[in-house]
């Protein structure tokens, strides 16, 4: 009984390491997730920030439901906050205190928030960073 448990164990070994390299075979040119640019990074963001609804609620310029992303980044660039953190639910919010305003946002970070990646989430946090130099005032 052990002999053959062993040898689909190491098929199995041998199985995804040939699979390994011939995936790598197609990778010379496309970066993986983690090895992004900072330019691909803050593209990418920009487009999770409309994809995921972020948007609806946070214009970049004027006040919607939300705090702009511009006065969420002035606050956030002189109090030194973390966003990936407060998008996680690790920090408290430091833009809008007002009660009834926190409670929207937790909804989100409570809800769909969850299922977005943390390499998604640096990607919006970097978008946000970087917005003044995509819009300038
Ligand atoms: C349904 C409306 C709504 C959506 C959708 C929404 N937000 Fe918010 N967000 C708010 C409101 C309201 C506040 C103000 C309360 C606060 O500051 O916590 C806020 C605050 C924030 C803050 C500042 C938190 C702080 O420190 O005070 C960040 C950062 C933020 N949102 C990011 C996002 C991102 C990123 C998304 C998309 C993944 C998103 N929001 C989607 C309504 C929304």
């Amino acid at each position: 009984m052990k002999l053959p448990a062993l040898l689909i164990f190491s098929l199995l070994l041998f199985g995804c390491k040939t699979e390994k390299k011939a995936e790598g075979a197609f990778e010379t040119d496309v970066p993986e997730r983690g090895e992004l640019s900072l330019d691909s990074k803050i593209f990418l963001g920009n487009r999770l920030f409309s994809e995921k609804t972020c948007i609806t609620c946070h214009d970049v310029y004027s006040v919607k439901k939300g705090p702009s992303v511009k006065k969420i980044m002035a606050v956030y660039k002189a109090k030194d906050g973390d966003i990936v953190a407060f998008l996680k639910g690790n920090a408290k919010p430091i833009v809008d205190t007002t009660a009834s305003q926190i409670a929207i946002m937790q909804e989100n970070i409570d809800g769909f928030l969850k299922k977005i990646t943390d390499e998604e989430l640096d990607a919006i946090a970097t978008y946000m960073m970087h917005v003044d130099e995509l819009n300038p005032d």
